[in-house]
């Protein structure tokens, strides 16, 4: 093939650096930990199970009554006699009649609990005993149908609470087993903190994470880990003693006996297993510099504010984070991380306070934690918040705090389609290098597919090219077990024995592994024009007005024609979904004009939180525009775009609707150019822009100790790209010897799965060609990683 163009790189002139550009972010949702990378094998360890962390929740959750033959047992919970005032509850097994046999079995996460033939498992309980009973307690992983895979036995020895341990070693492999714990006799026995773990663990840690899991995330290579959330960290209530509360670091170290359960905000219970120890040690194993995230004191999902002249003691928890991670064995907090077991700095560099927040009251509360931090820790980088939205009201609010508090970098957060990563793979040329950096916490486009996967690798190549400005970037979120799903897509899926890599994930694989220590100059020439990925018209089409699980009336409904004049009237809507909890759409006509304004009343009249919703540039359910105000918990205006079934926010600012009261709603359409008012006041106006396909997306960065020049190069296109490379620097009269990574050959559509786990995963090829130019063939949508060996 003839090249139909030619990139040169110039191998001897170091740019930009790319720092730790590329990370992780690890939160606790889809049981990422619990059930997930926290190695623990039993759920609900410790009958703390409640219904404020999910209504179907009760303390004996995850538990199952054994009577054997003619036993009978009651199992109950109980708080008189805990065995700490922060794991108050416990299991009494009350023996009526020993039979074969009566106890209590756990269940387990996903299919039961999973053991593997020839590996051991480490038991351990908190137990104690009334007088009358003194039998052996039989601890066995069993088979749901009753084969013992593995045995021990324990013998209660006190009144008191004492820790008991065991070894089991599996003799099968089950992936649906029971843990029991059985026993005779008479009386009753106590326990808590029922626990089992694999002993291979990641690094074979105690209290560890699951190795698979763990060693998926290490093979990404992250230059960085982000935790412990997302929304994880900032919704919740204000005291550290709620269960309910905002995530407080403090509650999650040392004996996690004595770690307090916490409500997830996903619905679930947390063990806080994994706490802020386990993720220094994890990121510290990993290689990956710690990103914590802390509360502000402010939870925007409810409104929760502490006041300012209590902000002190958030403050301090910010700043004993910090010597927590970093003092010395001198210090209050340096020497607590020392007795854990780590006397070494956990060389903390980072620390962001909130996630993607908006409102006010977080930007208050921001300067304070600023310039505490600042004060005592002038070196550490901070990174404020600019909401959950890649555009707006709020996100220009948290820039401007970033800029005003001289904020060290700026968590930006999206979650679009493919063609909105596409059509922003020059987001970040226009950002300048002496502002707050880029922390891109969290991104990912909708769908695990191979497209997906594309896009996000072209978009990616804007990350490293623009790193002047761009400072840290991580996919979002990371973990799902596939039982317990509450957000896709995601980027590693398991269950309690498989773990696979999705296509997104070996996109994030290519470039953390291959990142480079800074960008080296390429110059494109003679390249193909760009296209665009379908037909570029004026937004046009149906237009309409929705309510959602409310009532809401549309009025004065009129069309004006800004070209011509003329005005077209529509009849009024009332819509009613109060109480159905879901929506309503009701299509008002058609347009082909150019340059028009949909302009009406809205009143709602009852029902749920939301307010109302404006359609338009519509071809139907799975591609057009929507204008929604008072959306999600009433608190937002946000003009969406959907694309073959996929949402993008294109631009949100807060708005509240209020029941009763009309508002005068006024849409301007101008070309792909929207304008959005509310009673006169413009409060969204933005582009939807149709992706312009290049012919090919491309970086290039110089790995420092290798000296390999590495050029990341995306083909999103149909057809092969064929152009010259031209590596110039590297004469040496030898040979020229790259190591190509590619990404090729796959649908579309194309996934991953537990039975088709690297379907989709980079191959590697060597190529050795003479002189230091040479034509080079990229597939159609494909990812090439080319690391062309240094002289
Ligand atoms: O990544 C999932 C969620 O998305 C995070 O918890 C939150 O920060 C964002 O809204």
């Amino acid at each position: 093939m003839t090249p139909s163009g030619k990139l040169t790189i110039n191998t001897q002139q170091r740019g930009t650096p790319l720092g730790d550009l590329f990370g992780i972010f690890f939160e606790d949702l889809n049981h990422a930990a619990d059930g997930g990378l926290y190695a623990e094998l039993v759920r609900n360890r410790s009958f703390e199970f409640d219904p404020i962390d999910h209504p179907d929740y009760h303390a004996l959750s995850g538990w199952a009554k054994i009577e054997r033959g003619a036993g009978k047992a009651t199992i109950a919970v109980d708080h008189a006699h805990p065995l700490n005032e922060r794991n108050t509850h416990y299991a009494v097994i009350d023996i009526i009649e020993a039979g074969d046999g009566v106890g209590i079995a756990n269940l387990g996460f996903n299919t039961g609990i999973p053991v593997r033939a020839g590996e051991s498992y480490r038991f351990s309980v908190y137990a104690r005993r009334d007088a009358s009973f003194a039998e052996p307690v039989r601890i066995a992983i069993e088979s749901e149908d009753g084969v013992v895979h593995a045995e021990a036995v324990i013998q209660v020895e006190s009144a008191e609470w004492m820790r008991y341990e065991a070894v089991l070693t599996a003799s099968a492999t089950d992936f649906s087993g029971r843990l029991t714990l059985v026993t005779r006799g008479t009386g009753k026995l106590y326990l808590d903190m029922v626990s089992l773990f694999p002993e291979k663990t990641f690094r074979d840690r105690p209290n560890g994470l699951r190795a698979d899991i763990a060693q998926l995330l290490a093979d990404l290579k992250p230059k960085f880990m982000r935790f412990p959330g997302g929304c994880l960290v900032h919704d919740g209530s204000l005291s550290a003693e709620d269960r309910d509360s905002m995530y407080r670091w403090k509650n999650t170290i040392g004996d996690i006996a004595q770690r307090p359960p916490r409500r997830n905000n996903w619905r679930y219970h947390q063990t806080l297993g994994l706490g802020y120890y386990e993720y220094f040690q994890f990121c510290e194993d990993i290689g990956a510099r710690p990103i914590p995230i802390l509360p502000a004191g402010y939870d925007p999902h409810h409104k929760r504010i502490v006041p300012i002249e209590e902000l002190g003691l958030w403050i301090d928890d910010a700043l004993d984070l910090i010597e927590f991670a970093n003092g010395d064995e001198s210090t209050e907090w340096g020497s607590i991380r020392a007795k854990l077991g780590h006397p070494e700095s956990f060389n903390l560099e980072y620390i962001g306070i909130g996630n993607e927040e908006v409102g006010a009251p977080f930007f208050e509360r921001y300067a304070y934690f600023h310039r505490a931090i600042k004060d005592k820790y002038p070196e550490m980088k901070i990174i404020n918040s600019s909401g959950p939205f890649a555009a707006g009201g709020e996100y220009e609010r948290g820039w401007r705090s970033a800029r005003e508090n001289e904020s060290d970098l700026v968590d930006e957060h999206y979650y679009q389609s493919p063609e909105w990563f596409l059509a922003n793979v020059g987001r970040y040329d226009r950002f300048k290098a002496d502002d707050p950096k880029v922390f891109l916490g969290e991104y990912a486009s909708w769908g695990n597919a191979y497209y997906n996967a594309l896009a996000e690798a072209a978009f990616m190549t804007g990350l490293e090219r623009n790193a002047h400005a761009v400072g840290l970037a991580c996919y979002a979120p990371l973990l799902c077990n596939v039982d317990y799903v509450n957000w896709k897509p995601d980027m590693i899926w398991f269950n309690n024995h498989e773990v696979f890599g999705t296509a997104n994930y070996y996109v994030q694989q290519l470039f953390m592994r291959h990142q480079g220590d800074c960008l080296l100059p390429i110059e494109a020439a003679g390249m193909k024009a760009s296209e665009p990925s379908r037909e570029v018209t004026p937004i046009r089409g149906g237009f309409g007005v929705g309510a959602n699980a409310n009532a809401v009336e549309y009025s004065s409904i009129r069309l004006i024609n800004h070209a011509t004049g003329e005005t077209l009237s529509y009849p009024d809507r009332a819509l009613d979904r109060t109480g159905a909890g879901d929506k309503d759409i009701a299509m008002l006509g058609a347009t082909d004009w150019d340059d028009y304004t949909l302009s009406l009343k809205a009143k709602k009249t009852g029902g749920g939180q939301w307010g109302f919703a404006v359609y338009f540039g519509w071809t139907d359910e799975r591609q057009h525009l929507q204008w929604d105000i008072g959306s999600w918990q009433n608190q937002d205006s946000i003009i969406h775009s959907v694309v073959g079934g996929k949402g993008s926010v294109l631009t949100q600012s807060l708005f509240e609707v209020q029941n009763g009261v009309e508002y005068d709603l006024t849409l301007r359409v101008t070309g792909r150019k929207i304008l959005a008012s509310i009673d006169g006041a413009a409060v969204a106006e933005t582009e939807d822009h149709i992706p312009y396909i290049e012919p090919l997306y491309y970086s290039v960065s110089l790995e420092e100790a290798t000296g390999d020049t590495i050029l990341k190069v995306v083909n999103v296109r149909c057809e092969a790209e064929t152009v010259e490379l031209a590596f110039e620097g590297m004469e040496s009269g030898r040979p020229l010897v790259a190591e190509v990574h590619e990404l090729s050959g796959y649908g579309l559509a194309d996934e991953n799965s537990f039975e088709e786990p690297i379907k989709i995963a980079p191959r590697t090829k060597n190529l050795t060609v003479e002189g230091t130019a040479f034509a080079y063939e990229f597939p159609k949508h494909s990812v090439t990683v080319m690391r062309v060996r240094g002289v």
